[in-house]
C-alpha cells in the first residue's frame, strides 16, 4: 500500500476515535476539502455506495419521495441517490466545512448544520425515509440521534442505516429498534473497508 493510502487510512481511523461534537467539527473542518479522494479515491470505502442500493432495493426512485440524509458529510450519498432518480433529499451535518461541499454538489433540496445529538428543527416535519452512512460511528451520533432521527420517518417509511458495531452494542441497537417500533426489514454485519472486518450493521427498518 503506497504512503497515500497509509496516510488516508489513519485519518479514517482518527476520525473513528473522536470523543464527541467539539472533536468532529475540528477534525471534519480540515478534512472536508480532501475527505472524497481519501475515503473513496484511496481507501475505497463502500458503506455510503451500500446504503445508496439498500434504498433503492426498497423504494421506488421518483421525484415524490422525501429523503432525510443524517450526517451528510460531503454529499456522497446524496449524490448517489440523485443519480438513481431521486429528487427531494435534505442532508443535516454539524460540520459546516463538509456541508459547503455537499452544497456544491448539486443533489440535495436543503442543507441544514445541526449537532443530531440535540434536538434540532429539521428542514421539514417527517420523510419518506431517513438514510444515513458513516454518522453512527464512535464520538459521532449515538442511540439518541437516532431516535430522533427515527420519529421523523413517516408511518410505513424506512431508516436506512449503517451502524458501527461499537455502538450497536455500546447502545443497545437491538432493544432500540423494539422500542422504536421499528420492523427490520433487512439487516446483517458487513465489512465497508475492503479486505476489512464485517463490523458494520446495515439495518433497513421500517416505521410500522
Ligand atoms: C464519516 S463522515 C460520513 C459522511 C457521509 N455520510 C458519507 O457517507 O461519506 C461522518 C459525518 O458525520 C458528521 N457528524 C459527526 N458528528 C455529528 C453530530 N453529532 N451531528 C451531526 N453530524 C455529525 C461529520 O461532520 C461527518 O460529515
Amino acid at each position: 500500500m503506497s504512503g497515500g493510502d497509509e496516510d488516508a487510512l489513519a485519518r479514517i481511523r482518527r476520525a473513528r476515535a473522536i470523543s464527541g461534537p467539539a472533536e468532529a467539527r475540528r477534525l471534519y473542518a480540515r478534512w472536508a476539502s480532501h475527505y472524497d479522494s481519501d475515503v473513496f479515491d484511496t481507501a475505497g470505502v463502500s458503506g455510503t455506495a451500500r446504503i445508496a442500493s439498500l434504498l433503492n432495493s426498497h423504494m421506488r426512485p421518483d421525484g415524490q419521495v422525501s429523503i432525510l440524509d443524517a450526517g451528510c458529510g460531503t454529499g456522497a450519498l446524496g449524490a448517489l441517490l440523485h443519480d438513481a432518480g431521486f429528487r427531494h433529499i435534505d442532508g443535516i451535518d454539524i460540520s459546516p466545512e463538509m456541508l459547503e461541499i455537499a452544497r456544491g454538489k448539486g443533489a440535495y433540496h436543503a442543507l441544514l448544520e445541526a449537532d443530531l445529538n440535540l434536538p434540532f428543527f429539521p428542514p421539514q416535519p417527517g420523510y419518506d425515509a431517513v438514510v444515513s452512512a458513516g454518522t453512527f460511528v464512535h464520538g459521532h451520533v449515538d442511540a439518541q440521534g437516532f431516535a430522533s432521527l427515527a420519529r421523523l420517518v413517516a408511518w410505513d417509511g424506512l431508516m436506512v442505516c449503517a451502524i458501527a458495531d461499537s455502538v450497536w452494542v455500546q447502545d443497545r441497537f437491538d432493544r432500540l429498534l423494539w422500542e422504536l417500533e421499528l420492523e427490520t426489514l433487512s439487516h446483517g454485519l458487513e465489512a465497508v473497508l475492503p479486505g476489512g472486518a464485517a463490523d458494520v450493521h446495515m439495518l433497513v427498518a421500517k416505521r410500522a
